[in-house]
């Protein structure tokens, strides 16, 4: 997915070439999204015109690139106020190339350069209306269309600040986006804004900030009649405020906190339609119009996120290193909220609204991918401790089905990154219809956990593999804490409710038995990369295992897998097993334990030699297979944790087996903020 990264020194002198390594390496740690090609503008060496800079491919190529720049741009001299800004870009309106990535450009001169990230869907309007005017285009994104656009009203209104000009631009535009702007008629500021694309700043000073908030400057509502057709713009009109003010500053603009968190933990998250301008150092935020809810400033946030957080330490790949932090993530996910010695569960973000939850006509649980995954894998429990019906909803296909939710509904919207375009177009759906919307979420700050009623934020640290690891083992735990703060007055259910918390409890050390297993995986792995399917069978509290494993193999592997529940063998399924077919089961000793049996034995019977995921010592089960995996015994409801490890190593190591780029399996994003 795209990135975005802008750089703004104000009276602290930079060498180019600095500027240039910091706009770099922040698209480097942006690089875990995915994308396909990256881009940076800066002023020239006379610093009257802007250099561009792209490159098809890696980072590392651009970086290339741009030591080809360095004579020309004069990398050693010094610059004492200068804005960079910088792309990465995952191509959705034309082909991965130089003249489609970003910065995209107004004119040949590069008066206005725009980076962004989302889709405008009413660009080929705009774009028959500038064409009309005389505009000529060089790419076919939809990106441009904003770069040219800037560029007439400037020409129509020269007085106009840039950040007028900005706000007049976005008030034409559809879609969703998060913006940076850099102009050679503006040197040394910069204008960010978004809608429905994240976007944040952050602000180092030497000494520490005077305050801890921007206020936000509201206009007049002045959008112009017509979309495109705009015989003159209104200026806001709005420049007093109090500023932000400190001689030497320094702004960092991205679409992701760990492009800067290496340079500051000082953030502003913006909203929909902010516009972040800064000028003459100056940060100050403005909104076109006021609504009666809205709040007077932003606040500045402290990132808690280290750096190392989320870098690879001692292992080869990003995915590794996270299926080998769960002992400590699901950990961090219970932390201060099980405790273990009263047996009782707390979960902050939501204990006010548990009443009315308690009221409610039927739990919805929305995700996509893996994180749908982790609802399956807990809709049973939660339909045991709260005997509410629950549906599990994949939200692409919940929108598709205009699906009918009530003022007495309770909307759960699960995801690790906070930004999956379905899931938040799911959640905006049902927010509109009335319903309770709880967000659980990976990412403090993102668009879902804001524009939650309530939340759990799941605390599982930083994910940047693209498959998702121990973001599903804490969303699964986080869901089944839920279900049990749902049923803590049910005298009842307290057998069933302690049994469980001593199960989450012995986790983190069935978990590290778990990860014992990777050199059996490895060698198994082995036997299986150069098959062309895999099928994984499983029912019951397994089942989300099995449709879990099957996404992981298909995501990173490329090889076909698929999750199927044992009890729909005979209806299909059954016709693809004989010999040659790799399978595997997962067995486990719970109430459909007898039910997997007579799957596998018609396995068996049809010369299929299934590879068994079963509990620790079950000679009896074991019997029936050449290779099994053994895992721990835990409580039922909770056996899916210990069973989808071995299932995410597995996927692992025929990945790299197979010579496929594990943390950024083609075709794919980490954050996938398009529909
Ligand atoms: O950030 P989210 O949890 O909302 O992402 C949802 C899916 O895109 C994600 O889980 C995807 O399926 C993963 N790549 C799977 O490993």
């Amino acid at each position: 997915m795209c990135g975005i990264f802008a750089y703004l020194n104000f009276l602290t002198p930079k060498k180019r070439s600095e500027i240039l390594e910091l706009l770099v390496t922040g698209l480097k740690r942006l690089e875990y999204r995915g994308y396909d090609s990256a881009g940076v503008a800066i002023d020239s060496a006379d610093n009257q015109e802007i250099t561009l800079i792209k490159k098809t491919g890696k980072v590392a190529l651009l970086e290339e690139a741009i030591k080809d720049f360095s004579e020309k741009l004069q990398v050693s001299g010094h610059l004492d106020t200068h804005c960079g800004i910088a792309h990465t870009r995952w191509a959705t309106h034309g082909v991965p190339s130089e003249i489609n990535s970003h910065p995209q450009r107004s004119d040949d001169s590069n008066t206005f350069v725009v980076v962004h990230n989302g889709i405008i869907t009413n660009y080929k309007e705009v774009k028959v209306f500038l064409e009309q005017k005389g505009y000529r285009f060089e790419s076919e994104t939809d990106t441009e269309i904003i770069a040219k656009l800037i560029y007439h009203f400037y020409k129509q209104h020269p007085t106009f600040t840039f950040r007028e000009l900005v706000e007049n631009v976005v008030q034409q535009l559809e879609g969703a986006f998060a913006l940076c702007f850099k102009s050679k008629h503006f040197p040394g500021e910069c204008v960010g804004t978004r809608r429905g694309s994240p976007l944040l700043v952050g602000i180092k000073t030497k000494t520490r900030l005077a305050t801890d908030h921007i206020p936000i400057l509201y206009g007049k509502d002045h959008r112009p009649h017509g979309r495109v057709e705009i015989p003159s713009l209104p200026r806001t009109g709005s420049t007093e405020f109090e500023p932000l003010e400190d001689k030497q500053v320094e702004y960092f603009f991205a679409s992701d906190a760990s492009a800067i968190i290496e340079h500051t933990n000082r953030v502003i998250y913006f909203e929909d339609d902010d516009i972040a301008a800064v000028r003459n150092g100056i940060l100050s935020i403005h909104r076109v119009r006021r609504g009666g809810d809205d709040p007077n400033h932003r606040e500045i946030t402290t990132l808690k996120m280290e750096l190392q957080q989320i870098m690879k330490g001692n292992y080869d790949y990003y995915m590794q290193k996270e299926i080998f932090e769960q002992p400590e993530s699901v950990v961090n996910t219970m932390r201060g909220r099980v405790n273990f010695e009263t047996k009782t569960v707390v979960l902050g973000g939501i204990k006010e609204h548990i009443p009315e939850i308690k009221r409610c006509r039927r739990l919805m649980l929305i995700g996509c991918g893996t994180s749908y995954h982790s609802a399956i894998a807990t809709r049973q429990l939660l339909e045991e401790l709260t005997e509410l019906p629950v549906m599990v909803e994949l939200a692409s296909d919940f929108l598709d089905r205009t699906t009918p939710v009530f003022r007495d509904d309770v909307c759960f919207f699960i995801s690790q990154s906070g930004e999956t375009a379905d899931t938040l177009m799911a959640l905006r759906y049902c927010k509109q219809r009335g319903a309770l919307i709880v967000g659980i979420t990976n990412t403090v700050g993102s668009s879902i956990c804001r524009e939650s009623h309530c939340g759990v934020h799941i605390n599982a640290g930083p994910e940047i593999g693209v498959a998702s690891t121990k973001a599903y083992t804490s969303q699964f735990i986080s869901l089944v804490m839920f279900a049990l703060v749902m049923s803590e007055d049910r005298l009842s259910l307290r057998k069933r409710r302690e049994e469980i918390i001593d199960g989450l409890k012995n986790l983190q050390g069935q978990i590290r038995k778990v990860l014992l297993l990777d050199e059996k995986v490895k060698s198994l792995a082995e036997n299986l990369y150069n098959k062309k399917s895999l099928l994984i069978m499983g029912r019951g509290f397994n089942f989300a295992t099995c449709l879990e494993g099957a996404l992981k193999v298909k995501e990173l592997t490329y090889m076909h897998s698929e999750g199927i529940m044992a009890g729909e063998l005979k209806h299909g399924p059954l016709a693809l097993i004989d010999n040659t077919m790799p399978v595997m089961m997962i067995v486990t000793r719970d109430p459909v334990y007898i039910k997997c049996m007579n799957a596998l034995q018609q396995v068996k019977s049809r010369d299929g030699n299934p590879i068994l995921i079963c509990e620790e010592g079950d000679a009896e089960t074991m019997a029936f297979a050449s290779q099994y995996l053994e895992v721990p015994k835990t409580v039922d409801c909770l056996q899916g944790i210990l069973t989808v490890i071995p299932m995410q190593l597995l996927s692992f190591h025929i990945a790299v087996r197979r010579g496929c780029n594990v943390d950024c399996p083609r075709n794919l994003a980490k954050s996938v903020t398009v529909e």
